[in-house]
């Protein structure tokens, strides 16, 4: 018999990763196919995130819901998998006695064996240890239909910036082998990509060894990635500013299949906070890094990530964050206020300022940065972009959904055949972020 399949995805894109990487792994064990619907299903799991406090409680309102879905079929799985699984471990079960199995970001590959031992044993499997790269060896080859598709290269962060879990959640920076990169990269053209988006949570942190033993950084990967045949497009997130070296930002003018959008996290504008945060950048660092990129790709779209309200910000260090947006100019941003973070330095740094301040101060920033995507918008109006169809549109099903350079989706009027193709579209007038635009009909 089938079966059903559910999954629950929260928090970024490593576990929306994480996310295809489980159901490859239980279709490798047998009959399986995934519902949408947690209602019809055998299993059901939970791949959670606790970068702010918001994601994690969510988690526990979920589960309450998927416990009363087991009192009606007591051989419904439930499984809790990735960050806030990481944290808590053993907790989850004692906090929901009814969750079956909880596994870590590198632990999912072991799924279908804590399946099992859950069924033979009666009892709770947590298996959260970090066994190194074994998740590499382990998950089989993504299945896609899509034109585009995410290659993990490397797990874990080494950079301990204050505020954040991940290194704890996630383990420090381990990197793919090269070969493996390359070789996942091959099979995924030769099912019909051609778009890849080179994953992990600071990719240019990257040093993987080759079949030699020696070690490559991610500037040498990028260049080996662009040179396959198959990639015409060619993406990567999350990199770090301390790590934007020279070699890197050179490609950008040697290697046109690199994709003209760069997300590359700030966090704040001044200098002291980003001291406090231990991000090992001052604000004109970061902005040598955008100037030196404009250089030699200018029309690259920049887009970032920032905590407002970290422990200690004045409106002074907010003044000097918004000066950075003004003197950068970006293409979109997740701003987030500060969530402490149990087990982190800055969760126990003095933090007098009112929330209502930094609600304040955060919806000055979000107003700002869309009044410069808006302007982006208007900019690209009129222009014919190239872009890859991904989806059919969410909102019309007589449309699909492409992708452009600068990571904007488009959605026009085409046929479903056009699907994982490039196509030429002219951007209509219009100020929204999802832009709306027609087809160019080559003559
Ligand atoms: N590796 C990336 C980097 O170089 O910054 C980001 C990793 S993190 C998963 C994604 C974003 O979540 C961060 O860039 C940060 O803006 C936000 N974040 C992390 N910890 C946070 C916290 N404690 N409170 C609020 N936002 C947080
Ligand atoms: Fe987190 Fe800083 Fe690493 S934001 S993921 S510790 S670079």
């Amino acid at each position: 018999m089938t079966t059903k399949l559910y999954i629950k995805t929260y928090g970024c894109q490593m576990n929306e990763y994480d996310s295809d990487k489980m159901a490859d792994v239980l279709r490798a064990c047998g009959d399986m196919e995934q519902t949408d619907k947690p209602e019809e299903a055998d299993i059901i799991l939970f791949n959670t995130c606790s970068i702010r406090e918001k994601a994690e409680e969510k988690v526990f309102s979920d589960l309450g819901r998927a416990r009363a879905l087991k009192q009606h079929n007591p051989n419904l799985l439930i499984g809790v998998g990735g960050c806030v699984a990481s944290q808590e471990g053993e907790t989850i079960i004692k906090r929901a006695p009814y969750v079956d199995v909880v596994f870590g970001p590198q632990t999912l590959h072991r799924l279908p064996q804590l399946i099992a031992a859950r069924r033979a044993s009666g009892e709770s499997q947590v298996d959260i240890s970090f066994p190194e790269i074994e998740k590499f060896d382990h998950v089989p080859t993504a299945q896609t239909t899509h034109g585009s598709a995410f290659v993990s290269i490397m797990e874990g962060c080494s950079k301990y910036c204050t505020f954040c879990v991940v290194p704890y959640t996630r383990g420090d920076e381990v990197s793919r082998p090269f070969d493996d990169v390359i070789r996942e990269v091959e099979s995924l053209t030769a099912q019909g990509v051609s778009e890849i988006t080179l994953l992990g949570q600071n990719v240019n942190a990257y040093q993987g060894t080759m079949g030699d033993g020696d070690t490559v950084d991610f500037a040498f990967l990028l260049q080996a990635v662009a040179a396959l045949p198959g990639v015409q497009r060619l993406r990567y997130t999350t990199s770090h500013p301390r790590e934007m070296t020279q070699r890197l930002i050179d490609l950008y003018a040697t290697t046109p299949k690199l994709a003209s959008h760069l997300h590359l996290p700030v966090q704040s504008g001044s200098d002291r906070i980003l001291a406090a945060m231990k991000r090992g950048y001052t604000a004109l660092e970061y902005k040598s890094v955008v100037r030196k990129l404009r250089a030699v790709r200018p029309d690259i779209s920049i887009t970032s990530d920032f905590i407002i309200g970290f422990p200690g910000e004045t409106e002074a260090d907010f003044a000097a964050t918004m000066k950075l947006v003004e003197d950068v100019g970006f293409d979109a941003s997740f701003s987030f206020i500060f969530s402490p973070r149990p087990g982190t330095p800055a969760a126990e740094m003095a933090d007098d300022t009112p929330y209502e301040t930094k609600l304040e101060r955060l919806h000055r920033l979000q107003t700002r940065i869309h009044g410069m995507e808006q302007q982006v918008s208007a900019a690209m109006s009129g222009s014919v972009q190239r872009v890859l169809v991904e989806n059919i549109s969410r909102k019309n099903a007589q449309e699909l959904a492409g992708r452009t350079e600068n990571n904007r989706v488009v959605n026009f009027a085409g046929s479903p055949g056009m699907l994982g193709r490039y196509v030429d579209v002219r951007i209509l007038p219009g100020t929204l972020h999802t832009l709306r635009g027609e087809l160019v009909i080559q003559p």
